[in-house]
């Protein structure tokens, strides 16, 4: 069992939501931070309510020289990284096609920029923050986790055929980087593993409609969102049991997908 205590956690996305639930866990195991986000006052306020070892680093993870100057960071603050965790995301819901309702005609297509957005941060960016942290922690030697967010919309939700995209995305990232790891001989002390939340009580999801949560609630069988320090909790022994690698784990109160996503 790994010990968060001195390790250290690469966050993205960690001035709101999950990423900061998880800062404000692993301080308060005695960890220490490197925390990143794309809007620089909100990740210097998210930072001064930690308490415990932080530094920030304001970044866009779509930037391939952002994410390498946030790994030299970790490396040049702390000597080491133990806890990936590329969870800067967003999303840009929308129907592939929208017919008129008089006509039946298509209205509205999704624009290839609303798509594309969502492919640039929440694939591109997850690829680059985790190919520069892991680098690093190939060549210092370090032990640890890369835990990535998957969701129950890697299902197949509608409305999310970009956002549904990537997650199915991060839901094979985990196998295909253990099985790597293993044949270069790092499994031992390099693990990979995505979460999947269900609708957590983040900005993301509070900012949605209230009639559009009401309805997402009526499907959950707990009867609430997730919250995101009992995700925190999750990520807390997927880092300390070595033992889980390699696959999704699900936090969603129960909810299950029907046919019409
Ligand atoms: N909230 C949920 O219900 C839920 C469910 C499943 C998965 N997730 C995933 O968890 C992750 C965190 O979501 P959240 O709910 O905490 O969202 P959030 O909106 O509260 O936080 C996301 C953070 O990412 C940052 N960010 C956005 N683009 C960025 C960029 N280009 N570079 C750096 N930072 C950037 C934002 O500034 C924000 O602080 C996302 O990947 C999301 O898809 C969330």
């Amino acid at each position: 069992m790994l010990d968060i205590k001195d390790s250290v956690a690469v966050i993205t996305g960690g001035a709101s939501g999950i990423g900061l639930a998880v800062a404000h866990y692993w301080a308060r195991q005695g960890g220490k931070l490197v925390l990143a986000d794309v809007v620089e006052d909100t990740l210097s306020n998210a930072a001064a309510g930690i308490q415990g070892e932080v530094v920030t680093v304001t970044c866009n993870v779509t930037d391939e020289k952002d994410c390498a100057r946030l790994a030299d960071t970790a490396i040049e603050r702390f000597g080491k990284i133990n806890l990936v965790a590329p969870f800067a995301g967003i999303i840009k819901d929308g129907m592939m096609l929208t017919p008129d309702r008089s006509t039946g005609k298509v209205a509205r297509k999704m624009p290839l920029e609303q798509f594309q957005k969502v492919l640039d941060v929440n694939l591109t960016g997850v690829f680059l923050t985790v190919r520069e942290c892991a680098a690093r922690m190939v060549d210092h030697g370090c032990r640890g986790l890369i835990c990535l967010v998957s969701s129950t919309g890697s299902l197949g939700t509608a409305g999310q055929i970009n956002y549904a995209s990537t997650k199915a995305a991060m839901s094979v990232m985990p196998k295909v980087l253990t099985a790597e790891f293993f044949r270069r001989g790092l499994s031992e002390r390099l693990r990979c593993v995505a979460i999947a939340p269900g609708y957590v009580g983040t900005p993301m999801v509070k900012n949605m409609p209230r009639k559009v949560v009401d309805g997402i609630l009526e499907q959950v069988p707990i009867g609430r969102l997730v919250e995101p320090e009992e995700v925190a909790s999750l990520i807390g022994e997927l880092y300390r049991n070595e033992a889980l690698a390699g696959d999704v784990f699900f936090i969603h109160g129960g909810l299950r997908l029907g046919s019409k996503g």
